[in-house]
C-alpha cells in the first residue's frame, strides 16, 4: 500500500484551554490559533502534504456563547481573507466544506473571494471546515440523491454528492489538545483513515508537529482489511 501522506486533516482543539493556562480570554486562543494555522500550512507545504482539511466550526459548535460564536464568525469573515495575499504566496488554494446554510452571508462572501482569488494555486489545497458535521454531510449527500430520484445508494454515490469529490478521501486525522474522539468530523471519510492524538494544544502547533505527524503516519501499516 502506498503510504504517501497525501490528505492530512486536524481537529484543531484546544484553543480554550490554552487560553485559560495564559489567563487570556478564550477568543485570544482562537486567535491564536489562526496563527498556529499559518504556521502548520507551511510545514505541509514543507513536508509535500498536498490536502489540509482542518476543522475550524462544527455543526454543534452554535451551543457556544453567543459572543464566542460572533467572534469566531469574524475570524473567518475578516483574517481568512485579510491573508490572500500571503495565500497566493505560499501557494495555497482555499477550498470550504460544510454547510453554508447558516452562516452570516458576509463570512460567505469573504470566504467564496477567498475561494475564488486562491483558486489557480497549486501547493496545497487547504480545505476550511466550517458549520461543518458528519451527520449532516452524509444527510445533505443522500437527500441529493433522493431529490434526484436515486432509491438505492452507494458509499461511491453518496460521497459524489459530497461538497468536494475531487479532493482524495483523508489518510490521517490527527487532533490536537489530547481529546481522542471525533467530534462528528468527517464520519464517512474516517472509515478506513489513521487516527493520531496529540497533547499538545492547537495554538501551541507549528512545523515541527508536522514533522512528527508525517514520521508517525510513515510507521502506520495499512491494510484496509486485506493482509500486507
Ligand atoms: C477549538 O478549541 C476551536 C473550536 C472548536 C472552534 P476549543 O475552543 O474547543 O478549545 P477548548 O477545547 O475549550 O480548550
Ligand atoms: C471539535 O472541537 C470542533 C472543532 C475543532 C471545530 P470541540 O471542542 O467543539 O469538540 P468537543 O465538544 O470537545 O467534542
Ligand atoms: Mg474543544
Amino acid at each position: 500500500m502506498a503510504k504517501e501522506l497525501v490528505h492530512l486533516a486536524i481537529i484543531m482543539d484546544g484553543n480554550g484551554r490554552w487560553a485559560k493556562s495564559k489567563g487570556l480570554p478564550r477568543t485570544a486562543g482562537h486567535l491564536q490559533g489562526l496563527k498556529a494555522l499559518k504556521k502548520v500550512v507551511q510545514g505541509c507545504i514543507d513536508n509535500g502534504i498536498r490536502y489540509l482539511t482542518v476543522y475550524c466550526f462544527s455543526t454543534e459548535n452554535w451551543k457556544r456563547p453567543e459572543a464566542e460564536v460572533n467572534y469566531l464568525m469574524t475570524l473567518f469573515t475578516n483574517k481568512v481573507y485579510g491573508e490572500i495575499r500571503a495565500l497566493n504566496e505560499m501557494g495555497v488554494a482555499i477550498r470550504l466544506l460544510g454547510n453554508r446554510e447558516g452562516l452570516p452571508p458576509e463570512a460567505l462572501r469573504n470566504l467564496d473571494k477567498a475561494v475564488d482569488e486562491s483558486a489557480a494555486n497549486d501547493k496545497l489545497v487547504l480545505q476550511l471546515a466550517i458549520n461543518y458535521g458528519g451527520y449532516d454531510e452524509i444527510c445533505r449527500a443522500v437527500n441529493a440523491l433522493v431529490a434526484e430520484g436515486v432509491t438505492q445508494v452507494t458509499p461511491e454515490l453518496i460521497r459524489s454528492k459530497f461538497d468536494n469529490p475531487d479532493i482524495p478521501v483523508v489518510d490521517f486525522i490527527v487532533r490536537s489538545a489530547g481529546e481522542v474522539r471525533l467530534s462528528n468530523f468527517l464520519l464517512f471519510d474516517s472509515a478506513y483513515a489513521e487516527l493520531g492524538f496529540y497533547d499538545e494544544y492547537w495554538p501551541d502547533w507549528d512545523e515541527t508537529m508536522i514533522e512528527r505527524i508525517k514520521k508517525d503516519y510513515s510507521s502506520r501499516v495499512r491494510r484496509f482489511g486485506g493482509l500486507v
